[in-house]
Formats: structure tokens, sequence, C-alpha cells
């Protein structure tokens, strides 16, 4: 597939999904009708269109290239209810409700967007030998195949042995030769069971563990960070309908002895537990230390209200000091009822945090828009948006603004993402590469993608990309990215039979 990696100049490429789901979210929460979507698909559109959306003889693929009668809520709903009869498109309209069709379109658009699309049938596969690339050549090899099927972070400790999480297990420690101990005991608690959509291999959960990071000073005070979401303390153990759980992000440090997490303090806290669509789909849950010790967290969109309220923590991004002390230049500090950790504001599913130690700059990256994931420079005070402005604009002049008509943010006053991917490629995490051991890419962002499974290398100059190239082609769902001490390139990679490490060194 072709891909177009553009810098933004104009426009911000939101989607529609979300805001359009969450017209009233404590509703869609328990509501059979929104999780009706798979049955319904597959009850009527798999057989022409794959299980995955991906094509089959009788029909054509939904996602992984451009629709043809438009990809916009209307367009989908149009596109369903019309059908193409002459071409062996049904028209569904008077066979489905207008809410089954609207159910469809958005479950389409969901797929596309990557937010829900989980294939982890496709194989993992390295490439063997030495890879050519514009600067460096490089090897792969597999550390461990041994991982549960849905990994989320990875942290390359001095020793290049690895911290590894599981998000819906815990945290694992994985030696440099590729021996992956027992889950470490006494870590914060998971929960290992996916909302409703479970057979689908869809991961709607709530209480994860996400990212997992070390102090810069580790090897001098053995501080291990870690952003997890915690599940409402009375929701139960089992989600069902009625007893849709809640979840809140919250970050920890403590010390790994011996199998033992031991010295736990809560560094960050939402204050409360709030109902989500997604779960903790776009909890965001990233870690980022710069050198001098400052913390930057991702927490995604709850509540489409809240994104744009500063007294809310979530759709941010945020910064604290090592031990969790408001820094006084934090950019709301002032503001009154701010919550003064906040960064960033006007985020929705950010999936990606890196510092870059050379530039001293925060990038993020997003899965926003319709058709584009984004890469942004977080500047501080910066607002990206989300949910006021939308990618609904460019289409048909339906714009999807919530909460526009009672706020003051005008379209000037948001932050452009720096570079785009269209279509989307579900961009997961980035390092801005610093090591000895690939001196070309010093400075390079080195970005991984879920959908697309392939690593890209993009190098900016004055916010326009200059070189661009995708490293290794069709690896398997690439959720983290680390580099150890001597610069090499760990990724983290999801599998159904099991996640795995692999590490790119010098050939
Ligand atoms: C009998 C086979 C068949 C079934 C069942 C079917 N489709 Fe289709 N569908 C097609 C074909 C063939 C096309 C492409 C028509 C063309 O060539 O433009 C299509 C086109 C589409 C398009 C437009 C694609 C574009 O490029 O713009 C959408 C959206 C779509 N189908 C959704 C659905 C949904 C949702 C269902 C289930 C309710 C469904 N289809 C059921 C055969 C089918």
């Amino acid at each position: 597939m072709q891909y177009v990696w553009t810098t933004a100049v104009s426009g911000v490429f939101l989607s529609l999904i979300v805001a359009t789901a969450y017209a009233e979210p404590e509703n869609l929460m328990a509501s059979d009708d929104e999780f009706a979507g798979p049955s319904l698909y597959e009850n009527n559109c798999a057989v022409c269109h794959g299980e995955q959306l991906e094509g089959a003889a009788q029909g054509v693929p939904l996602v992984g290239g451009d629709l043809k009668q438009g990809e916009t809520l209307e367009e989908l709903m149009h596109s369903i209810a019309k059908g193409m009869p002459e071409k062996g498109m049904v028209a569904w309209e008077g066979v489905l409700s207008d809410l089954e069709i609207k159910t469809l379109a958005l479950l389409v658009k969901e797929y596309r967007s990557g937010l829900v699309a989980i294939d982890l049938t496709k194989e993992v596969e390295l490439p063997p030998g030495e890879i050519l690339s514009t600067h460096h050549n490089f090897k792969v090899d597999r550390i461990t195949d041994q991982l549960d099927p849905f990994p989320y972070s990875i942290s390359v400790l001095p020793d290049n042995s690895l911290l590894v999480t599981e998000k819906m297990f815990g945290i694992r420690t994985v030696s440099a030769e590729g021996q992956v101990s027992a889950l470490i005991d006494g870590a914060p608690k998971t929960h290992n069971d996916v909302y409703v959509l479970a057979e689908q291999g869809i991961e709607f959960g709530a209480g994860w563990i996400l990212d997992i990071q070390v102090h810069p000073l580790f090897q001098e005070n053995g501080w291990v960070y870690l952003h997890y979401t915690e599940r409402c303390r009375d929701c139960g153990d089992v989600m069902d309908d009625d007893n849709p759980p809640t979840s809140r992000n919250v970050v920890v440090r403590g010390r790994i002895d011996d199998g033992h997490w031991r010295d736990h303090e809560v560094i960050w806290s939402a204050p409360d537990f709030e109902a989500n669509y997604y779960l903790d789909v776009v909890a965001g849950g990233r870690l980022a230390f710069d050198p001098e010790g400052y913390l930057f967290m991702t927490v995604g969109m709850r509540d489409m209200d809240g994104i744009q309220d500063l007294s809310s923590p979530y759709g941010k991004t945020h910064r604290v000091h090592d031990d969790g002390r408001v820094p006084s230049d934090n950019p709301f500090v002032e503001v009154d009822g701010a919550y003064p950790t906040i960064w960033t504001v006007g985020h929705r599913s950010p999936q990606g945090l890196a510092f870059d130690a050379s530039s001293r700059q925060v990038w993020g990256t997003e899965h926003g828009p319709r058709g584009g994931d984004e890469i942004n420079l977080l500047t501080p005070g910066g607002n990206f948006g989300w949910p006021l402005f939308s990618g609904g604009q460019n289409y048909d002049g339906t714009e999807v603004a919530h909460g526009r008509a009672s706020s003051e943010l005008e379209f000037a006053d948001t932050v452009q993402p720096t570079v785009e991917f269209t279509p989307s490629i579900a961009i997961s995490n980035l390092v801005v590469y610093q090591g000895a051991m690939f001196a070309q890419w010093h400075g390079d962002f080195l970005v991984g993608s879920l959908k697309a499974t392939d690593l890209f290398r993009i190098r900016l100059d004055d916010g326009q990309i200059v070189e661009q190239e995708i490293l290794l082609k069709d690896v398997g769902r690439i959720r983290d990215i680390d580099v150890s001490a001597s610069g090499a390139v760990y990724l983290l990679l999801e599998h159904r039979s099991g996640g795995q490490i692999v590490r790119m060194a010098s050939p």
C-alpha cells in the first residue's frame, strides 16, 4: 500500500466517530444497540466484505484504501442504505433500521481508524540476514515470543535486560537472552477480561497496566514508573451490560526487588473514576522523562465535555516532577480551577510520547483523524483542538464540532499536527533516536504502527519532512519501541500466539 505522509499545513483532521458515538455517553456504555455492530456486521456483511472488513470474493475491502463512495458517516450510511444493486451490493434500506445502518457505518469508520480492528492473526515475519536502509544496514533478532498477545510497553535496562508490561496481567522482566520471568508480585492489580467484544478480539477492557519507564538515574535510585488504569472499586470483577466498569488513570513508582514490587508511591492520579465508551482503549497511558527528571504522561479522553475543560485531567498531557510535585512553571498553574499538572490540551487517543534530548522538545502521537494519524509537537499550553474541530468539514460541509458553539476556542488557536499519515496506520509509540549504534539516525523519529505493521523513520527539519522510509515492513503490530544504552532498537510486537520482543542491531 502507498502511504502519503504529509506535514500538516491547515485543518484539524479529526475523526467523526467519537463525536457521534459520544452524544450520550452513559447510554452508549450499557446499550445493546451500540455493541450490536459486530454481530450485525457478521450476519449481514462479512460474507462479502470479510471478517475483518478486508474484502472477500463477492465484495470489496472496506479498510486499507480509499472508498469509492466516500467515508464520512453520511456517505457510508448512504452506501449501505442505497447499495449498488447492479454491482452486487444490496440496498439495506428497509431491511435494516436507520439505527442499524448508522451502527454499521460507525463500525466501518472505527475499523478504518484502526481504533478497534485487531488482526492478531497476521504472522510476525522478521526479514533474515542483513537489511539495507538509506543510512544504516542492520539485522533483526527475536529476543522472545513468550509474552501475552497484548503486551503494552518495554523498557530496556542498562544491562540489556528488559521490563515489559502485559496490559491484562502485569509486569515481567526479560533477561538479555530472552528468559521471561514470572509476574512481578505486588504490582498494581489488572483485569484480564474484555467487554462484550471478546470473541472479536477487540480489546475493550478496564483496569490495565500501561506504560513502564525507569528514572533517568535508575542505576542510582532504582525507581520504576508505571502508568495504569485502576478499575472502579465498586464495579465488581465481571464486565457486563448491567455493571459496566469505569476506570481512572494512575501513575505510580516502585522498585523491583527479587520478583517483588516494593516502595510503592502514587505519583499522579485522576481524581475520579469516569465512564468511558471505549474503556481503556483510548486511555493513552504513556510516560516519558526528560533528562532533568520531569515526567510527562498522556491521559486519553473519557468524556467529550471534559477534554477542553482545564478542571478535568482527561484528553490532556501532563508534567510533574519525578516525585509527583507540580512544577511551578507548568502552563496552567496560575489558572483558577485548572488541573495544575496539565501540559497540553485537546487530545483524543494519545498513543505515544517521547522526549527529544537534543532539541528539548516533547513529541506525542495520536489516533485522531479520519484516515490520518498524527505526530504532534507538545508545546506547553498547546491546544490540539479535539473535539471542537473535526475533519467532517473537508468533505460535505457537515461539521462535527462538539461543544464548539459554547466555546471561545477558535480554530486559529489550535496547534496543528506536525506530521500526518494518510490513510491511518494506527500509529503507536515513537522514539527520537539518540543512540550511538546508528549515528546517522540521530534526531530521527522511529515510529511504530499497529495496522500497517511497519516501522517508519522520519526526519524533520524545521517542521518539514525531509526524509522518510519504512525500515521494517509487515513485521507485526508494533506496540512499543525503546533504545538500549548502546543504541540497539527494541520493538514490542503483538501476536495471537504470543507477544514478541525483537532487536535491531548492527549486522
Ligand atoms: C452480496 C455481497 C455483499 C453484501 C452482503 C454486502 N455488500 Fe457491501 N458491497 C458489495 C460490493 C460488490 C460492493 C462494491 C460495489 C462497487 O463495485 O462499487 C460493496 C460496497 C460497499 C460499500 C461502499 C464501498 C466503497 O468503496 O465506497 C460499503 C460501505 C458497503 N458495501 C458496506 C456493506 C455493509 C455494511 C454490508 C452489510 C450490511 C454490506 N456492505 C453487505 C457487496 C456486498
